[in-house]
């Protein structure tokens, strides 16, 4: 589904260049659920953003789907993004000016849905997801934990074939924090395709795969099945 190949971002300003990744080599299958950590600074953020489309890479190769990534016009991008992917972050990034609601059916109207379909499928999510009774209320009027609800709502509403998260607990209590590790622990039994950067080891543990980022590198792969604990030090392709 995913294949990275040496793939590398320098951010540069006029005084400092950084090198945020240094070929990178990832394959994400159909179906994975894995998880990125490693400290602060590592890259990780850059990295899900360059799969997620929302930046570009330096160089290398990024393959969704079988097509290449590096160097598709940004019009052809955004259409992958918006089609394939589906993206939550840490501090949910809703709008506070719409309802949630509104939110929800954004992607929708961006991917030009229908109105009749939009409203069936935007009611659809929120009942799986258990927030039909805070559709007309506005994020600042939710808890934590419901907003990301919300956010992870319209991160599922188009579909997409791979979900991204970048530290969706990172906001949370624990008990809330729980919620959404059990809501992706269920998407990700039901079939999705899940890449999650955290910081909490309790979170990774429901990852089928933690890989271990440092300095714009990836240092080790280790699964976490169940009294399976194997490091498998650069393995990766
Ligand atoms: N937009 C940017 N402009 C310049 N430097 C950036 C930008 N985004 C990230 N960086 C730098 O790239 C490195 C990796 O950042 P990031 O991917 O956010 O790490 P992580 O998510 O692992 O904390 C850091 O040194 C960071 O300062
Ligand atoms: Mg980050």
């Amino acid at each position: 589904m995913i294949k990275i190949k040496k793939l590398s971002k320098i951010f540069r300003t006029e005084e400092v260049e950084t090198k945020a990744l240094s070929e990178i080599s990832l394959t994400i299958n159909e179906g994975d659920f894995v998880s990125i950590m490693g400290p602060s600074g590592s890259g990780k953020s850059t990295l899900l953003n360059i799969i997620g489309l929302l930046d570009s890479a330096s160089s290398g190769s990024y393959e969704l789907l079988g097509q290449e990534m590096v160097g598709l016009k940004e019009k052809l991008k955004s259409k992958a993004r918006k089609e394939n992917i589906g993206f939550i972050f840490q501090n949910f990034n809703l709008i506070d000016e719409l309802s949630v609601y509104d939110n929800i059916e954004l992607p929708l109207i961006y991917n030009n849905v229908p109105s009749a379909d939009r409203k069936k499928k935007v009611d659809e999510i929120a009942k799986i997801l258990g927030i039909s009774h805070r559709l007309k209320h506005y994020p600042q009027q939710l808890s934590g934990g419901q907003q990301q609800r919300v956010a992870v709502a319209r991160a599922l509403i188009n579909d997409p074939k791979i979900i991204l998260a970048d530290e969706p607990t990172g906001n949370l209590d624990s008990k809330n924090g729980n919620e959404v590790m059990e809501l992706l622990t269920d998407l990700h039994a039901s079939g999705a395709t899940i890449l999650m950067v955290t910081h909490s080891d309790y979170d990774a543990s429901f990852s089928q795969k933690t890989i271990l980022m440092k300095d714009g590198v990836i240092l080790s792969e280790k699964m976490n099945h169940r009294n399976v604990d194997v490091l498998v030090n650069n393995s990766i392709n």
